[in-house]
């Protein structure tokens, strides 16, 4: 298995450390290709995703992103290079689950990874007064991203052992053009698999529900930005960012990458909540038929997240090294 890592800016390369030192001890085999891209690299070489990063990206079996760090302002020639990879390998579907620390509810967020706000299409009129963002939505992609979910809602059922559940959340009642595209696409497409419940939420009420009530929900399927914002609300319930892990599927790719960003508040102080990144790997893993590997590593990082160490975002003060070396031990034990 060649993986390509590409660590990235901030707390990108520390959480990533723990994760690919992991992955070597369950997968001794593994074969990693360091790839560059983000700030650094910008201000390095001028581009934020070289080519040489897409051609490694593209030549491994999987790829294992940590986080970059986009200025807020404009920078000419700088675009965020998570979203360009994401495009530029088609990697449609991004997975987002979140195990519910409270109870043994987990949900997932599917988002549409390709277009909408996200789709880069901006401009400047009326020298500088007026700023256009497009809003793009197809009912290829609309179709292709429903239909992702539905599986996995089916996938999810049979694992669990419960009926399946899918809430389509859109904004339909402004949106009405795109978001209506958007809305009567995955109306169609759950209508194929009738083995599976379906309901639709309009964004702000689907926000309010899934702070205050998880466990309404299955699988949520919604457009690029929504399912951004959404499974940030989704991963307090889990814990928070330092536990959030996310996978991005294309057809034949897929690129894992835990949700949270470069976190320039907490770099190089040694801290950083590595297990989002180890779910990561437990979800590559499980992507490329390593599930015993898979389960090993996600027995040892429950255990951790039951009885510690933690990290200061989960109220502990243990250090991500302390932590690496906590699970590597648990894991050697078994
Ligand atoms: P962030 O996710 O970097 O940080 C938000 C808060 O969560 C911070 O207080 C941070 O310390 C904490 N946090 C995040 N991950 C943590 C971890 N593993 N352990 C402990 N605490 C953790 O989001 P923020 O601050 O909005 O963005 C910072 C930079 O990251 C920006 O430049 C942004 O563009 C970039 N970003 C990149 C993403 C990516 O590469 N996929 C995603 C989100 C933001
Ligand atoms: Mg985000």
């Amino acid at each position: 298995m060649r993986v390509c890592v590409i660590p990235g800016d901030g707390i990108g390369p520390e959480v990533l450390g723990v994760a690919t030192r992991v992955l070597q001890v369950l997968v001794p085999s593994v074969e990693f290709t360091e790839a560059a891209a983000g700030w650094a690299t910008f201000e390095r070489h001028g581009v934020a995703l070289p080519t040489a990063t897409l051609e490694a990206a593209k030549a491994a079996d999987a790829i294992l992103f940590g986080a970059v760090a986009s200025p807020s302002h404009n920078v000419p020639g700088y675009r965020s290079p998570i979203v360009q990879l994401r495009r530029e390998l088609d990697l449609y579907a991004n997975i987002r689950p979140t195990q519910v620390r409270t109870s043994d509810h987990s949900l997932v967020v599917v988002r549409e990874n390709t277009e909408g706000l996200y789709a880069g299409r901006e401009r400047l009129e009326d020298d500088g007064a007026t700023a256009i963002a497009e809003r793009v939505i197809t009912r290829q992609a609309s179709a292709r991203i429903v239909r992702a979910a539905c599986e996995l809602a089916r996938r999810r059922a049979n694992d669990l052992q419960r009926p399946g559940r899918v809430t389509i959340v859109h904004k339909a009642n402004v949106l009405r053009v795109s978001d209506g595209l958007f809305r009567e696409t995955a109306l169609a497409v759950v209508g194929e698999y009738p083995d599976l419940s379906h309901d639709e939420l309009l964004v702000d009420v689907a926000a309010m529900h899934l702070a205050q009530n998880p466990s309404r929900f299955d699988v949520i399927v919604t457009t690029n930005m929504f399912g951004d914002i959404l499974s940030d609300v989704a991963c307090i319930h889990g814990g928070g960012l330092g536990l959030a892990a996310s996978a991005n599927f294309g057809d034949e790719r897929a690129l894992f990458e835990p949700v949270h960003g470069a976190a320039p508040d907490i770099v190089g102080r040694g801290i950083a909540n590595p297990l989002a990144a180890l779910e990561c790997v437990a979800m590559l893993l499980t992507w490329r038929g390593y599930a015993p590997e898979a389960a090993r590593l996600r027995h040892a990082s429950a255990a951790m997240l039951r009885d510690g160490p933690h990290t200061p975002d989960l109220g502990g003060n243990a250090t991500t090294e302390e932590l690496a070396a906590d699970l590597m031990s648990v894991m050697s034990d078994k």
